[in-house]
């Protein structure tokens, strides 16, 4: 498995498979939309602008709520406060990190007498505002999570019936995000819910980014979701399955993504974000070249970067890849738009992601390249710019960002042609790790030369002269 991320300019659009690639190894319902289209409202938090970046403990941590027989891992405010301090500490606040989200199984069982929401007393014995004011003291953000249903999927109580109570409840903790989950609620019934909920979070005064579980729920149900209305209402949302730790679970994200992505792809821009879901870097389901992978992919992907795992014990190798500032730019990159797959045969794929600079109105982009494949022998890979899209007379300059690997510099090229040899044999300690990825021509009249290796990031960007 291999992949690289370019940078480049291109006019047209991309669409999967428009170009030959040479691989020469062997082997709704219509009164919802008559509703939504009478009504004014647009998301105006003025949040998002860039997809979200932050932790959030429900990948790594679930719902543990023994603090007796696991205390330093339970959900409690120590979990949130340690990974608060961390964050700060361990340089993931200055890469961009800044939300701190509590993810289900915080709450007590029942509400209090007057109906407002009680987080469990043993395990936030200082309550949520104490838990958020540490957050906020330490230049961070805090996200709460909620359920638009009688019940949050582990069983605690949802908002329905509270909805304006709870909205102004998270207001009062100084809440900076709210993720809003689906379980025990009719999917039929979201388009009102989820978009009720929005404009009462709006009302509060307080702004909260909104992410929206509405697509996912309405999907699994048989309903297309009305996604000009959900990018209305809010910042992010999902739509396909939950995350486990595991390549098989990645894989599967990443193959969603990309099989459905003319649906998909045209909703995200800044302010409103597809979230294929946490980052679970550094946990124990993926390899590192895996690892290199989910968060190369998430970055074309524009999605949000929601870290979940264990900062105390991470492996330095994973940390890096979390911090990579190259990558993480591309995610953040302010023009918002979410990449695409645009080639995928055999085992082989291109993701492209037109990012800045803009030269002439040609786009930047980058593009990443992975091999999938795990028969063990090499794959060359043959392919011009031009079949990438990138077709601007003046050339690019390639920035090239590995970490750990052959090169980190820039180069300047005028690219014409760029041949790739997917090398599954050399450097691989493991079936499908460490796949040497050797881009043997780049440059002009195809005759300049370099190497690239496994999980490479290259960043093309169009020369100015
Ligand atoms: C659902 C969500 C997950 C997580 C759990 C919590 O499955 O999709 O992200 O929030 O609920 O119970």
């Amino acid at each position: 498995m291999s992949l690289h991320f370019l940078v480049v300019y291109v006019k047209s659009l991309i669409t999967e498979n428009i170009f030959s690639l040479r691989i020469l190894s062997m082997f709704a319902a219509p009164w919802i939309i008559i509703l939504l289209s009478t009504t004014c409202y647009s998301l105006d938090n003025g949040l998002a602008k860039t997809p979200p970046m932050g932790w959030l403990s429900w990948e790594r941590f679930r719902c543990n709520t023994d603090c007796v027989n696991d205390p330093d891992n339970c959900i409690s405010e120590k979990l949130f406060q340690t990974m608060t301090d961390l964050i700060v500490a361990d340089g993931y606040a200055t890469a961009g990190y800044e939300y701190i989200n509590i993810d289900d199984c915080w709450l007590e069982k029942h509400r209090g007498h007057d109906g407002k929401l009680l987080a469990d007393h043993q395990r936030f014995p200082n309550g949520i505002k104490a838990l958020s004011d540490y957050i906020h003291s330490r230049g961070l953000k805090f996200g709460i999570y909620e359920d638009y249903g009688n019940f949050t999927c582990a069983g605690y109580p949802g908002i329905i019936g509270y909805e304006q109570e709870d909205a102004f409840q998270f207001a009062e903790w100084n809440v900076d995000y709210v993720k809003l989950d689906g379980c025990y609620s009719l999917p039929h019934e979201m388009d009102l819910g989820y978009s009720k909920f929005g404009k009462l979070l709006n009302s509060t005064g307080k702004a909260m980014v909104y992410s929206c579980s509405w697509p996912v729920y309405q999907i699994y149900a048989g309903i297309q979701p009305n996604f000009s209305a959900v990018k209305t209402y809010c910042n992010l949302w999902r739509n396909y399955d939950d995350i486990q730790d595991s390549w098989t679970s990645v894989e599967n994200i990443i193959d969603y993504y990309g099989n459905n992505q003319d649906l998909i792809a045209p909703n995200a821009g800044p302010g409103h974000w597809n979230d294929p879901d946490m980052l679970i870097i550094g946990n124990f389901g993926l390899s590192y070249e895996q690892a290199k992978t989910q968060f190369a992919i998430w970055s074309i992907l524009a999605a949000p970067l929601l870290m979940s795992v264990d900062l105390r014990t991470i492996r330095p190798q994973f940390k890096r890849i979390l911090q990579n500032r190259k990558i993480i730019a591309v995610d953040q990159d302010p023009l918002g738009i979410q990449g695409r797959r645009i080639y995928k045969h055999k085992g082989i794929e291109i993701w492209s992601k037109p990012i800045g600079p803009l030269f002439n109105n040609f786009y930047s982009y980058a593009i990443a390249f992975i091999n999938r494949r795990s028969d063990g022998t090499p794959s060359d890979i043959s392919v011009t710019l031009k079949e990438l899209g990138l077709i601007h007379f003046y050339g690019y300059r390639v920035e090239v960002n590995n970490i750990g690997q052959l090169y980190s510099n820039s180069f300047l090229f005028l690219c014409k042609k760029m041949s790739l040899t997917v090398n599954t044999k050399e450097e691989r300690k493991e079936k499908n790790v460490k796949i040497l990825f050797r881009p043997s021509e780049i440059g002009l009249a195809d005759r300049t030369s370099m190497r690239m290796w496994t999980m490479a990031f290259y960043t093309l960007i169009l020369k100015s002269k």
